[in-house]
């Protein structure tokens, strides 16, 4: 099957890379020629363990094929994807749809035969139908089915997570494009992942209730985590206490520095904004927006007291700057709020990223970048543990503690036991257990 994603992104590119090695032949269409003329040398735009490889390979055979000229893309194809952003609209949290409804009206100008649209992007409940109406509207004699079919990967995970989904998600009521989506899924429907066709407004909502619910699971341990610090409990035994319940289920019971990256933040407020639209408050995503904005600047404070209460002229070293590790996704990352409020208290931060430097830099201006931990933590007052890479979980703490100024060790992972930080000379504060001695 011929097909065109719209959008070289994280979704985008690990989308169109693991279709063409389904099988399919896939154009992926950017409107950043940068990225376009990096991918055509074989240079990927972004980092994901395994995408080099995959398009590489799938390039060599002659599956999958890169553009700006949207046109070009699209002529012949028999679904087209809209993988484009829909960031948080400045001001109001809403997301922004211009650029979906951009490339719709772009699309429909360059359909050249019957297609199915398909909205891979996380859009709000009935952008389906507008998403119609425009195609509708610029190309009245198109012929297009829109669909909406969420993308649930993760970055870090994203070719595994595609190839075995947990479940894929259809929304349409055209018997005709039922039958196109399930061709194009068909290798991992063979593979028994689960299609789950819906309306097309319901598959645009299920995205949104998996992120909010997702993230409230993070939220509600990270608040128990708190309250272990002060009852003297401990909250890794805590989750898994209750993680061990099927019903619960152990994932996204991590406590830490709460949640970042470029989906759940954007996406709980996007749902917010759908939600007070309708009239149909969502209380529970309310609070834990609420309660996530405010612990990550209180990582920031935690950082603070275990310098004895002042930061001022102190050195920090935050260890992992991107939201979460095997990405260089720095976008809501609570790294960003971390050094706000260490250089508003004063401190010189030092940052140190096996793969985000590049994303970071611009996004933390005064910070001084380092090529190794050992390099970032030389000379420093603390280091704080931010974003558990693997590099960074068998770190030589003793190496560590030999050549820094103060021997504090902020781990906000809780990577390391307390013991085995004090074992090695330095002193130990976290999370979800109360402070030591
Ligand atoms: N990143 C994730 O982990 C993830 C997971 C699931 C769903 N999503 C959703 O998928 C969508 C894309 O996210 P992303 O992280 O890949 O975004 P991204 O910002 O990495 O990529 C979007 C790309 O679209 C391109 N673009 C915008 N308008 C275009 C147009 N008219 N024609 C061609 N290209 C155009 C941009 O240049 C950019 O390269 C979002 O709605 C997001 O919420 C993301």
């Amino acid at each position: 099957m011929r097909i065109a994603m719209i959008g070289t992104g994280y979704v985008g590119l690990v989308s169109g890379a693991c279709f063409s090695d389904f099988g399919h032949d896939v154009i992926c269409v950017d409107k950043d020629a940068r990225k376009i003329d990096a991918l055509k040398q074989g240079v990927m735009p972004i980092f994901e363990p395994g995408l080099d490889h995959l398009v590489e390979r799938n390039v060599r055979d002659g599956r999958l094929a890169f553009t700006t000229d949207l046109k070009e893309g699209v002529e012949g194809a028999e679904a087209v994807f809209i993988a484009v952003g829909t960031p948080s609209r400045r001001g109001d949290g809403h997301a922004d749809l211009s650029y979906v409804f951009g490339a719709a009206e772009e699309i429909a100008r360059a359909l050249s035969g019957p297609a199915v649209v398909v909205t891979k992007s996380t859009v709000p409940v009935g952008t389906g139908d507008e998403v119609e109406r425009i195609i509708r509207e610029t190309a009245p004699d198109a012929q297009a089915w829109v669909v909406s079919n969420p993308e649930f990967l993760r970055e870090g995970a994203a070719i595994e997570d595609f190839k075995r989904p947990d479940r894929i998600v259809v929304g349409t009521d055209s018997e005709a494009a039922a039958e196109l989506m399930r061709e194009i899924y068909r290798p991992l429907y063979l593979n028994k992942a689960p299609l789950l066709f819906t309306g097309r407004r319901t598959a645009e909502l299920i995205k949104y209730a998996a992120n909010a619910f997702l993230a409230t699971k993070i939220t509600f341990i990270n608040e128990i985590a708190d309250l272990c610090e002060i009852v003297g409990a401990d909250v890794q035994d805590v989750a898994r206490g209750i993680g061990l319940d099927n019903r619960i289920g152990a994932k996204f019971l991590h406590a830490g520095p709460g949640y970042g990256g470029s989906c759940f933040p954007k996406d709980t407020l996007a749902l917010l904004k759908t939600a007070e639209d309708h009239q149909a408050p969502l209380r529970i995503v309310e609070s834990v927006v609420k309660v996530n904005d405010a612990r990550k600047r209180a990582m920031g404070r935690k950082v603070i007291q275990a310098l004895g209460g002042d930061a001022r002229g102190r050195t920090i070293a935050l260890l992992g700057l991107t939201f979460k590790p095997n990405t260089d996704d720095m976008r809501d990352a609570p790294s960003l709020s971390i050094v706000q409020a260490l250089q508003d208290a004063g401190a010189s931060v030092r940052g140190y990223d096996p793969e985000g430097i590049e994303q970071a830099r611009p996004m933390m201006p005064g910070v001084d970048f380092f090529d190794s931990p050992y390099r970032a933590a030389d000379g420093a007052d603390a280091v704080v543990l931010v974003t558990e890479w693997d590099v960074l979980r068998a770190l030589d703490l003793k190496r560590l503690a030999s050549t820094m100024k103060q021997p504090i060790f902020v781990d906000l992972r809780s990577v390391y036991p307390p013991e085995e930080i004090e074992e090695a000379g330095l002193r130990w504060f976290g999370i979800g257990r109360p402070p030591r001695g």
